[in-house]
């Protein structure tokens, strides 16, 4: 049995929060992040639209063009760094009551940024050793939950989003998701965290005084990282696979900063057309940047039928991966 990557779907949130918004909340100014980052505005989630809100819709969405009936989806996973309870339930326990999707096993994970990558990993793993049969994954994000709104270093990078695939078993090996890497380094722990609210900081007054509810970044070390890491992943799974980059129809990086993707695309030679791009509109939005943009690739008509796309992530923890996966889903009808 092989896992097959049969739809994708998105949900944006309406609000948005553009550069010239945060020159009025923080030091900074449009031309500074532009330049910098590539990014020119990012979605915000209403107060009271939650993670599980985001995910549901964008599940909804992939389900739909799944062809799959909802009663037949065996597993739900999530991957997120801004769930809706700190511990639990889950935010995949909470998209799938919205979904009214009963009696099969639903968690998160926690891999940041490169969620969605761990994601194909384990759904083709459960699907493959012949477990399940119909696995959605979901990379929704809230970040703005987590961001201080006081720190031009964090939050002129983030935005909300969510994104789902539904992973279908196949015997075709035509159809398979083709190979997942992925790693983890906790060494880089420090250097992108949420120190406050877990057992290493407790929720308690003096941690909230000092804001360590909110994430920290060291930008620069992380940029230095991210590039060598994401540059390593491509060229890691194609030498295994022995796959050409002229081989691959879309390169979809993690939509993290236009320089990091620039600088990754320029080393491995893909050509600026084949190469997702949508950092400028959403921002970071963490494990839901690689299915929205994958989405709004297929929505354009950019992903068909039996197209191999390479994915490359890299986030917190610190973790990576690269996925190459086929697009076995239907093509997009307006
Ligand atoms: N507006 C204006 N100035 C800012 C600023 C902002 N929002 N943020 C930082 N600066 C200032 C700094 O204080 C510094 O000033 P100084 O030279 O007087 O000390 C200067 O700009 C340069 O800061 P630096 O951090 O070296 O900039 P940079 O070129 O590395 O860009 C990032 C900063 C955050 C955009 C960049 O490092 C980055 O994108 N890193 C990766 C982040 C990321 O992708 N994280 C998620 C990974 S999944």
């Amino acid at each position: 049995m092989y896992a097959a990557l049969r739809s994708i779907g998105s949900y944006v949130p309406k609000n948005i929060l553009t550069n010239h918004d945060l020159e009025k909340m923080v030091d900074t100014t449009d031309e500074w992040i532009v330049k910098r980052t590539g990014i020119k505005e990012r979605r915000i989630a209403d107060t009271d639209e939650v993670t599980s809100d985001l995910g549901y819709k964008a599940a909804l969405q992939a389900i739909e063009r799944s062809g799959i009936k909802t009663s037949d989806i065996d597993m739900v996973v999530c991957a997120t760094l801004s769930p809706d309870y700190l511990t639990m339930p889950s935010t995949a326990a909470m998209i799938s009551q919205k979904l009214g999707i009963k009696n099969v096993m639903a968690f998160d994970i926690s891999a940041a940024c490169t969620g969605f990558v761990y994601l194909m990993s384990l759904a083709k793993a459960f699907i493959e050793s012949g477990t399940k049969k119909n696995i959605l994954i979901i990379g929704a994000e809230k970040i703005s939950s987590i961001i201080d709104y006081e720190d031009r270093s964090t939050c002129i990078l983030f935005g909300d989003g969510a994104g789902a695939a539904v992973i279908c078993a196949t015997e075709d090996k035509n159809e398979a998701i083709v190979d997942v890497l992925a790693s983890a380094d906790g060494n880089f722990g420090e250097l992108l965290i949420t120190p406050g609210c877990g057992s290493v900081n407790p929720i308690r007054e003096d941690n909230l005084d000092q804001r360590l509810q909110y994430m920290k970044m060291a930008g620069n070390e992380v940029f230095k990282v991210a590039v060598k890491t994401l540059t390593k992943d491509v060229v890691d799974i194609l030498k295994k696979n022995s796959i050409e980059a002229h081989d691959i129809d879309m390169f979809i990086p993690h939509q993290a900063n236009y320089r990091i993707i620039e600088a990754v695309r320029s080393k491995l030679d893909f050509p600026l057309e084949k190469c997702a791009m949508t950092v400028a509109k959403y921002g970071n939005t963490s494990s839901a940047s690689i299915p929205m943009a994958m989405n709004d690739l297929y929505e354009e008509g950019k992903i068909k039928h039996g197209d191999l796309m390479l994915l490359d992530a890299f986030g917190g923890g610190f973790t990576w991966g690269s996925a190459l996966v086929r697009f076995a889903g239907k093509n997009i009808t307006n």
